[in-house]
């Protein structure tokens, strides 16, 4: 072997173990996965020998003994002296519906809908095609997620609000209506009307708003592409994270649409990513690459691409304001002009 050959060999072993530390970071994403898709944590919670737990769930010895090995490995189970082995408390507290808000929708979308997708793109490259998004098996889950933003955006929405003394919003593609709860909660006399088009989004948005019994709140199973609108037009339009639905051609549409709907002093807010905005372009390009893979899905626009349609369709753009910059989501507020 030669000199360069040896060197060589170093280099390729020096990058694959750099490359395997750096993606390490998979491991405990898949690891909660698995935790949370078969509510191991759970079972784990109070301290359980493994082989227990197997016989009793009907789950595969090794594979539950290889789970468990990985998760001590990560930090996120503990093993006793004695063998038992405790989910830690974090670990119970991602877990949906868990003391806190939950990052299990967010690791099961990233696992399910996004991983899949983007490990088609060798494929979707070179057939030069694309996939359909299944808004009926994952809507749901995009609802959820969308939702856990709601905590940062809803003080700018708010202040929006104030300022532009609306008195009447609509809510387009408002999911589980955690929006417009907020709204309902917070301004008592608010006219508030929301609009969604997935069957079982739109049910649990039902559902979620009659537990509030907010008397100014109406929800509609409805896609606005075909609704004719409201019964009087309203002072303020929300449309969070829905233009990814909407291509270019479409976007404006909705805008025009929105523009008519709108009383005359009438505004638009928006909570979305804005695709390589300052300190989002990692996070934004992932997003973007995962969207143009689908047919029905379309990459969010930059600043200036969402500003040409606003101006375009007879708005001006008063406010683009960070939500979470790493994650590119910005809200947006455009006032309808003259
Ligand atoms: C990602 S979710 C966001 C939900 C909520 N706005 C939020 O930010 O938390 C977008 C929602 O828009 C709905 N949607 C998409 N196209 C729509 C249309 N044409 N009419 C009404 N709703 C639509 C989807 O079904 C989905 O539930």
């Amino acid at each position: 072997m030669t000199v360069v050959e040896k060197l060589q060999e170093w280099k390729t072993l020096w990058l694959a173990r750099k490359w395997m530390k750096s993606n390490a970071r998979f491991l405990p994403a898949w690891h909660i996965y698995v935790g949370i898709t078969e509510r191991l944590f759970e079972r784990f919670e109070k301290g359980a020998f493994p082989p227990v737990i197997a016989g009793k769930y009907g789950l595969d010895a090794e594979l539950l003994a290889k789970w468990v090995d990985a998760g001590v490995a990560v930090g996120h189970l503990k093993r006793s002296k004695d063998g038992r082995v405790h989910a830690k408390r974090e670990m119970l507290e991602y877990i949906e519906g868990g003391r806190h808000s939950s990052v299990g929708a967010l690791i099961r979308e990233m696992m399910e809908l996004h991983m899949p997708t983007l490990l088609q793109y060798p494929r979707l490259l070179e057939g030069r095609q694309r996939l359909d998004f299944h808004a009926e098996t994952h809507g749901p889950t995009v609802a959820e997620t969308s939702s856990l933003l709601e905590k940062l955006a809803f003080p700018k929405i708010a202040g929006w609000l104030r300022e532009h003394s609306a008195r009447s919003v609509l809510d387009i593609g408002c999911g589980h209506a955690g929006y417009l709860i907020r709204l309902g909660r917070r301004f008592r006399d608010l006219r508030l009307l929301g609009i969604e088009t997935n069957e079982a989004v739109a049910k649990e948005a039902i559902r979620k708003a009659r537990a509030e019994a907010l008397p100014n709140l109406e929800l509609m199973h409805a896609d606005i592409e075909q609704w004719s609108g409201p019964s009087a037009p309203v002072d303020l339009i929300l449309m969070n994270n829905i233009l990814h639905y909407f291509e270019p051609g479409r976007r404006r549409q909705l805008l025009r649409k929105a523009r008519r709907l709108l009383s005359d002093n009438g505004s638009i807010a928006l909570v979305t990513p804005l695709y390589l905005a300052p300190g989002g372009q990692p996070f934004s390009a992932a997003f973007n690459s995962f969207m143009a893979a689908h047919n029905n899905l379309h990459p969010f626009p930059t600043e200036r691409e969402l500003a040409a349609y606003a101006e375009e369709e007879g708005y001006a753009v008063d406010t683009v304001s960070p939500i979470i910059r790493e994650g590119s989501w910005y809200f947006v507020g455009l006032t309808k002009q003259e």
